[in-house]
């Protein structure tokens, strides 16, 4: 029996990661993830990756690819992910997030795979033969992203939950094939209502360039001109009571700019509810904007200055690199053996 069984020689390992999918990550990507992020890293060991591997899926032109890969990092950065305290790393630079998704591959059955809703939505848009093996493979590489690092929590947002599920049954599905201590099975860390913001053109769906075209968008690196914008032109509420509270069933358009003002100012909803209940919309409107352009304005500088000098971020991304491989290398080991692989001597 191989002696590379998990220790608990750390503090519970949380791992998150993003697609480097745009230009800009938007409001909804801080508020229910990088926020929580930054404030997780006190109270566990965090691994914090940008997922380029799973981007691929989509074919991004690789220029786009490499410049929005060091922009999400920097975003990253720019939110208060500390790279002493926490590990943050480019999925792609350690290579066995695609050696253990293939060992998944050929642990997740094809009937299971097809049941992700997710992929059933994007190749139901995309038509088979507009369809990857790699978009159909997402899944098990994220699970991968997960297993390697003996994760124990995985903050998602909603939309990652059957993923998360899918990760949960191929952990224990390996250690009742292979034994206990194959690999460690996650808990998922679902973002809470709160942390939760809608797009402002349609409040009822979150926040997405694929809603109402991106018009609801608050973009964290685009002009804060432009959020001044989107926010004076957010969809209120139609609703007879005319009022600023914090209800998100009867009015779930003032909900999301009082959640949004709480978040990037840390004042609590209700007070804010209670300072702008009986005054116009407009007013809400306007003092929102101001205070997300005061958010904006630091955290764009703090990404330029990343930004400013790519080597110095190569550098920071590839000492998380070393510092994820080191851990993920034995884990991969341990479960390559598992399989019954025979061990590569002499490396
Ligand atoms: N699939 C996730 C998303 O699109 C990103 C992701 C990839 C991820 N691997 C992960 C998130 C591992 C958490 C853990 O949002």
């Amino acid at each position: 029996m191989s002696s590379l069984v998990p220790t608990p020689d750390h503090a519970p390992r949380i791992l998150s990661g993003m697609q480097p999918t745009d230009g800009s990550l938007h409001l909804g990507n801080y508020i229910g993830a990088l926020r929580q992020w930054v404030a997780l890293q006190d109270d566990f060991d965090a691994l914090y990756f940008v997922a380029d591997l799973h981007s691929l899926t989509v074919n991004p032109d690789p220029a786009a690819l490499r410049e929005r890969t060091r922009r999400t990092a920097a975003q990253y950065l720019a939110a208060g992910v500390d790279p002493q305290r926490s590990v943050l790393f480019v999925q792609s630079h350690v290579a066995e997030h695609a050696q253990l998704g293939w060992l998944l591959q050929c642990q997740t059955g094809f009937g299971e795979a097809s049941r992700m809703t997710q992929f059933k939505d994007k190749s139901a848009k995309q038509g088979s033969e507009g369809t990857t093996v790699g978009l159909f493979a997402y899944p098990m590489l994220m699970a991968a992203d997960i297993l390697l690092y003996d994760s124990a929590l995985v903050p998602v947002g909603e939309d990652q939950r059957q993923h998360l599920e899918l990760t949960r049954n191929l952990a224990q599905r390996l250690n009742s094939r292979f034994g206990e201590g194959t690999v460690v099975v996650p808990e998922g860390h679902i973002v809470k209502a709160g942390a939760k913001i809608q797009d402002l053109q349609n409040p009822s769906s979150k926040m997405s360039k694929s809603t109402s075209g991106g018009k609801g968008v608050v973009w964290l690196m685009e002009d804060p001109k432009r959020a001044v914008k989107a926010i004076k032109g957010a969809v209120t509420d139609a609703d007879e009571t005319y009022g600023v509270r914090y209800d998100p069933e009867a009015k779930p358009g003032i909900s999301n700019l009082l959640t949004i003002f709480s978040a990037v100012t840390g004042r609590e909803v209700h007070d804010i509810a209670a300072e702008y209940d009986g005054r116009g919309y407009g007013y809400l409107k306007a003092d929102l904007a101001d205070a997300v352009a005061a958010f904006l304005t630091p955290f764009q500088e703090r990404a330029a200055t990343y930004l400013s000098d790519p080597a110095q971020l190569d550098a920071v991304l590839a000492d998380g690199a070393e510092r994820a491989r080191a851990i993920a290398a034995p884990v991969l080991q341990r479960v390559s053996e598992r399989f019954g692989l025979l061990p590569a001597t002499g490396r």
